[in-house]
């Protein structure tokens, strides 16, 4: 892929910047030029260059002092600087990358070398911006997740801070079931979205401090289906899906929504329903006191093989132990 890039060349000698147009006017750039320092950062400033390419020796402001200026600015600071001068000694050299260069050559300059360095430039500065622009996308990503999770702990003030701490939990444990990489990453969101079918969940059913009743429970137990309709569709949290899916499902066949039993529960999914309990019951509700640590410890021994699955239930149990929580 050919692409037009703005070159800025700067050099307070004529015959210095008609030989760099010559020999890089074939590459199809937008190539621009200053004659001094003091016109090359007006220049850059203006125009915003994807290169530089700086003579060092020059009267007033030098190649060195423009480099550490634009380094400075906020927007600009990262553009390709290359120096072209005479002086091939160690010094200059060293002065050069102290002030802030990319990469440095030697007048004269050789047409082959200059236009392979500008085309490997290009290459680099083109990965750097994809991998800039891919971070911000992940942010996004991450920024959008943990908007919808306060919208949800706002409408559900019982479980404030719920989606946090399981969370983390769960990424250990799963971590420790040697789960890894972008699967991990998936079961974090995966668990920090655990009840996002709760949007479809009324707020009188929601919120609702005494039992529910059996029409009410019908309705609360769709959520789990609710978070596979709204989280399918998104090609991103698509991994994502077996917690908010499968989280109420048990070992023995009895959970919701599908009765999936044993191994058929994803693994995340597993996991995730011993972390989730042991946090609910750890914490106050408006309907009771929250459990001592014990009692739930207890809980949880009991339910293996029935509610939980009983390898996940002894690695948790270990780590609680380890951990002393
Ligand atoms: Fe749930």
């Amino acid at each position: 892929m050919n692409e037009c890039i703005n070159i800025l060349i700067v050099d307070d000698n004529a015959a210095n910047r008609e030989t760099l147009e010559s020999m890089l006017i074939g590459l199809g750039h937008d190539l621009r030029f200053a004659q001094s320092g003091e016109e090359a950062m007006s220049k850059a400033f203006e125009n915003y260059p994807d290169l530089i390419l700086l003579d060092v020796h020059m009267p007033g402001m030098d190649g060195f002092e423009v480099c550490k200026r634009i380094r400075l600015h906020p927007v600009l600071g990262d553009v390709p600087i290359v120096f072209t001068t005479a002086s091939d000694d160690k010094k200059s050299k060293l002065d050069a990358m102290d002030a802030g260069a990319d990469d440095f050559i030697v007048k004269p300059i050789d047409g082959m070398e200059i236009r392979a360095r500008v085309k490997m430039i290009i290459r680099m500065n083109r990965h750097g911006k994809l991998k800039k622009l891919h971070s911000e996308l992940e942010d996004s990503y991450e920024e959008t997740l943990k908007g919808w999770v306060r919208a949800l702990d706002t409408r559900d003030s019982a479980t404030k801070d719920h989606s946090e701490k399981v969370t983390g939990l769960t990424t250990i444990i799963a971590q420790r079931a040697g789960i890894s990489g972008d699967d991990l990453e998936a079961v974090r969101r995966g668990a920090l979205l655990h009840d996002i079918g709760k949007f479809g969940v009324p707020d009188h059913i929601l919120r609702k401090t005494g039992t529910l009743t059996d029409d009410e429970w019908v309705i609360m137990r769709t959520h789990p289906q609710r978070a596979y309709d709204i989280l399918e569709p998104i090609k991103y949290l698509a991994k994502s899906l077996d917690i908010p899916y499968c989280h109420h499902e048990k070992w023995d066949g009895t959970g919701y929504p599908r009765q999936l039993k044993g191994v058929e529960i994803p693994l995340a999914a597993r996991i995730f329903a011993v972390v989730d309990v042991w946090d609910a019951l750890l914490s106050d509700r408006p309907y009771r006191k929250a459990w001592t640590t014990e009692k739930v410890i207890e809980y949880i021994r009991t339910n293996s093989g029935t509610h939980f699955d009983p390898g996940v239930v002894d690695v948790f149990l270990k780590m609680i132990a380890e951990r002393n929580i």
